[in-house]
């Protein structure tokens, strides 16, 4: 197995190895991998769903998606569908996933099923290094401070999705729920600071007034989507991509429209973060 960098800011592309015979050896060190890197590129797999499945599986415990439709006969595979029809796509916002929840999923493994001829790549960002750049007065604040997480203002009753040509795509609108991180994690396994917010999940900092909380996660939202410290993914057939969800943001490119896009994407359950006192 063969890592190269896939730029300066995140990422590593692996050669050498086909995830569906992985050893224990290689998922291993495609952990230590992903915890430094942020996200782990995999090129020409031969993937099928129950490999997928397997493999996931061996690389940590799973957690199941409430909005998206399963895969047929694999309820633990979820779909990331766009039709040609449609004009909305699934995360097409900056996002880290399931960070409303109270147990933020430690990463996901997206497989590419069907692809547009063009477009539909994939920008992670580095959340380590966005926290890194971050002026010293803004990180003091920063670690002061609690965001609440939340997905009902996207996938509930009344949320983003319900408005769009994806609302009969998904399910879940009454499952709803936020939880509560604090704004600089730690990286369970190395220990890195991490800018902990996202735009599309973190609604509010606790304990400030609304306005305040609204400006100040304006100003990290803009720090960290700064190009330096993002990379992009070009799908091709056969190409899969593992990312840390608590060390990255992720954004999937809408600009096919006219074109299916079939992606199938296992969440890994994570852990809470501690909260600080
Ligand atoms: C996701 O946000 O999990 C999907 C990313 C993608 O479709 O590229």
């Amino acid at each position: 197995m063969k890592a190269s960098d896939w730029s300066q800011s995140c990422g590593s592309l692996i050669e050498g190895v086909q995830l569906a015979n992985a050893s224990d050896s290689e998922i291993d060190q495609m952990r230590q991998l992903l915890a430094q890197r942020g996200v782990l590129f995999f090129r020409d797999q031969d993937f099928a769903p129950a490999a997928h499945l397997a493999f996931a599986k061996s690389f940590g415990d799973l957690v199941l998606n409430k909005f998206f439709m399963p895969v047929e006969g694999f309820p633990e595979i979820a779909e990331v569908r766009k039709e040609a029809d449609q004009t909305t796509n699934i995360g097409g916002g900056w996002h880290t996933d399931h960070s409303y929840d109270v147990a933020p999923a430690l990463g996901s493994i997206l497989v590419a099923r069907e692809l547009p001829t063009k477009g539909g790549d994939t920008l992670f960002a580095n959340m380590h290094a966005a926290w890194s750049a971050l002026p010293d007065p803004l990180k003091q604040r920063a670690k002061q401070l609690r965001a609440v997480h939340s997905n009902a203002h996207i996938y509930g009753r009344d949320g983003y999705y319900s408005r769009t040509d994806l609302a009969s795509s998904l399910k879940g609108s009454d499952d709803v729920g936020s939880a509560t991180h604090p704004v600089m994690v730690r990286h369970p396994q190395t220990g890195a600071e991490i800018l902990y917010v996202n735009p599309a999940h973190t609604i509010a900092l606790e304990g400030l007034a609304r306005e305040e909380s609204e400006e100040f996660l304006r100003v990290l939202f803009h720090h960290a989507q700064q190009p330096q410290f993002q990379c992009r993914f070009n799908w091709q057939p056969g190409s899969v991509a593992i990312w840390d969800n608590r060390l990255t943001w992720h954004l999937a490119e809408n600009d096919y429209d006219g074109e299916r896009r079939l992606m199938h994407r296992i969440t890994l359950a994570g852990e809470p973060f501690p909260l600080p006192t």
